[in-house]
């Protein structure tokens, strides 16, 4: 595709001319976004290029282990990974609000990733870090009033500014692009197609997908009944019709069912899958039943806490596409 040779050429002259033989930072989310920024700096400016990666524990089954490998063999990135999952566990204990959740998980990333940056900078001090690589959008331009302002993570990781010792100025390749000029450029900077063409993921991660608080074994099984569906939808090649399929894990409602002989009483899971433009109006995606039965089928046999699957067929709006 020529016009993304193009705007790949392009972008990476212009990151060489912004940032020279500067030293950069940048937060991999596990995103296509902040996946295609970093593989295009480090296109241009290689290993003056650091890239720190927050694992908070709350992605998707095999999700950590796509950018810590499969993204690192891609783009040959050097890779700073911070397991966080015992601090964010700890931070979220007993706590089932929702919007408490998303202040508790968006100040621990900050705190988690500026200990990270830090030591990133700290690690070389002759070079000081000066620049931070985000993954901004046209249409996040566009929603913020076109400035960017002091340097912050991406907004919709909830994370509010850096302190003012870390100082950086931004590197924000993808700022005239949508969404699928990014992806396609991340298909011909050669990552693959898994990070390429995921679905949108809030930067609470899975923390709002449990209706409750969160746990260690919430999140398994959630993982677990996340993943089957996602396989499903996948091998039914409706991956790209859908915009997104939240799997929610109702923690704090039990059921009475029956598995062979005996009575179980355990967890509703609701499936969420939606088509959208633009995730503000959304409708519930008509998924073939015949995928939805093996869906339900696979995960009441193979996920022993969930004894019964729903279908939310609820609209945005008045509902919105995530649970909490
Ligand atoms: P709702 O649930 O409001 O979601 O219809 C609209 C879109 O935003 C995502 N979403 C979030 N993204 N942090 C994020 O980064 C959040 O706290 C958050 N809440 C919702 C949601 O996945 C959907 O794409």
């Amino acid at each position: 595709n020529w016009t993304m040779v193009n705007i790949a050429d392009e972008s990476i002259e212009a990151v060489r001319r912004q940032v020279g033989t500067k030293r950069a930072i940048c937060g991999l989310s596990g995103g296509v976004d902040s996946a295609v920024a970093a593989a295009l700096v480090q296109r241009a400016i290689g290993d003056q290029l650091t890239c720190v990666f927050v694992d908070h524990g709350l992605l998707r089954k095999g999700e950590a282990e796509q950018v810590e490998k499969d993204f690192v063999a891609a783009t040959g990135v050097n890779l700073h990974v911070v397991d966080a999952q015992e601090r964010f566990l700890a931070a979220l204990d007993g706590v089932a609000d929702p919007e408490q959740k998303r202040k508790i998980i968006g100040r621990e990333f900050i705190r988690v990733f500026e200990e990270a940056a830090r030591q990133v900078v700290g690690e070389d001090a002759a070079e000081p870090v000066e620049f931070l690589v985000q993954g901004t959008l046209y249409p996040d331009v566009v929603e913020s009033g076109g400035g960017t302002g002091a340097a912050n993570i991406k907004s919709h990781h909830n994370v509010g500014g850096l302190p003012d010792d870390l100082q950086f100025q931004l590197v924000e390749p993808l700022r005239t692009l949508f969404k699928d000029e990014v992806r396609a450029l991340g298909e011909q900077l050669g990552l693959p197609s898994e990070i390429v063409w995921r679905q949108p993921f809030p930067g609470p991660g899975l923390g709002i997908r449990i209706v409750g608080a969160v746990t260690k074994e919430r999140l398994d099984i959630l993982r677990d009944a996340d993943f089957i569906a996602r396989t499903e939808l996948s091998n039914a090649g409706l991956d790209r019709d859908i915009w997104q399929f939240p799997v929610v894990l109702l923690a704090d409602v039990r059921s009475v069912g029956v598995q062979g002989d005996s009575r179980t009483y355990g967890h509703p899971i609701v499936l969420r899958p939606v088509t959208s433009e633009d995730a503000m109006t959304a409708d519930w995606a008509k998924l073939p039943y015949e995928l939805l039965q093996r869906i339900s089928t696979r995960i009441t046999n193979e996920v022993r806490e969930i004894n019964r699957v729903t279908v939310d067929i609820t609209s945005k709006p008045p509902g919105t596409i995530e649970w909490e």
